[in-house]
């Protein structure tokens, strides 16, 4: 399953995803000097943060749409384009940081392999994604609105991972890794305007509706609004029922 990513549509309706993330680059503690791979960088925000901070950074990420735009943004930087699931570094980095991106991920144990390994000895691995509850509201409007329009609502095309906390340091220490923390909370979450909903539905719902025309897509979308509109549009303000798990992990 492939994700499309729209790199602008990303930055300009959706820079709080990096704006959230600041304060785990504080989480990181970057030295200077330091190896530090971000998985998932996206458009880049967070790996500049990380390079302000004087250490040495490599952004990857698995679409290449973003991989261009980081690298015009931030042309001194050093990105490229590598799915988790597949990267072969070997103990190359003192940490491997990653924001919102891990629940893209569908293969886990490879991907959490792959991070041990290319972590140096004691290296940590300091990350944050949705967890167990994250966005259930929207995805319930997804699929009572596909329901109610008569349209295929298939679970194959569900394209996140938001595991919870217990099951994720599981997976964590069964390579290898020594869990210093790991939380669940709830972060809600405000959308950029008053069509928030509905951007937020046209840049991530692609692989749920995959096989809706364009019209059935906008039935689904003002389906959605409608049945979202009183508890998660107070105020003139969107809001999606974000639920973040946040760890640090060592390498022992
Ligand atoms: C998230 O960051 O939790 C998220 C973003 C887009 C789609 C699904 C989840």
């Amino acid at each position: 399953m492939t994700t499309k990513w729209n790199a602008n549509l990303y930055d300009q309706k959706h820079d709080f995803v990096s704006k959230f993330g600041e304060n785990l680059v504080d989480l990181l503690a970057p030295q200077k000097h330091e190896h530090i791979l971000d998985v998932g960088c996206g458009t880049g925000d967070l790996a500049n943060e990380i390079a302000l901070a004087g250490a040495v950074v490599l952004g990857i990420d698995a679409s290449n749409d973003m991989i261009n735009s980081a690298q015009q943004k931030f042309p001194t930087l050093t990105f490229d384009t590598q799915d988790a699931a597949t990267m072969d570094y070997s103990h190359q980095f003192d940490a491997v940081f990653s924001n919102a991106a891990l629940h893209w991920m569908k293969q886990q144990e490879k991907v959490i392999d792959n991070i041990y390994r290319a972590l140096k000895q004691h290296g940590r691995f300091v990350a944050e994604m949705g967890g167990q509850g994250n966005i259930a509201s929207i995805v319930g409007a997804l699929r009572q609105s596909m329901e109610e329009l008569q349209l295929p609502y298939e679970e194959q095309y569900f394209p996140w991972y938001f595991p919870a906390a217990e099951e994720y340091q599981s997976m964590l220490e069964n390579v290898g890794f020594t869990v210093q923390m790991i939380t669940l909370y709830e972060r809600p979450t405000p959308l950029q305007g008053d069509d928030g909903l509905r951007n937020w539905l046209v840049m991530f719902s692609n692989n749920i509706l995959q096989q809706l025309n364009d019209d059935e897509k906008e039935l689904v979308y003002a389906k959605c609004e409608e049945l979202l509109q009183p508890t998660y549009y107070q105020d003139k303000q969107w809001i999606a029922d974000y639920w973040r798990l946040r760890f640090v992990a060592t390498k022992c």
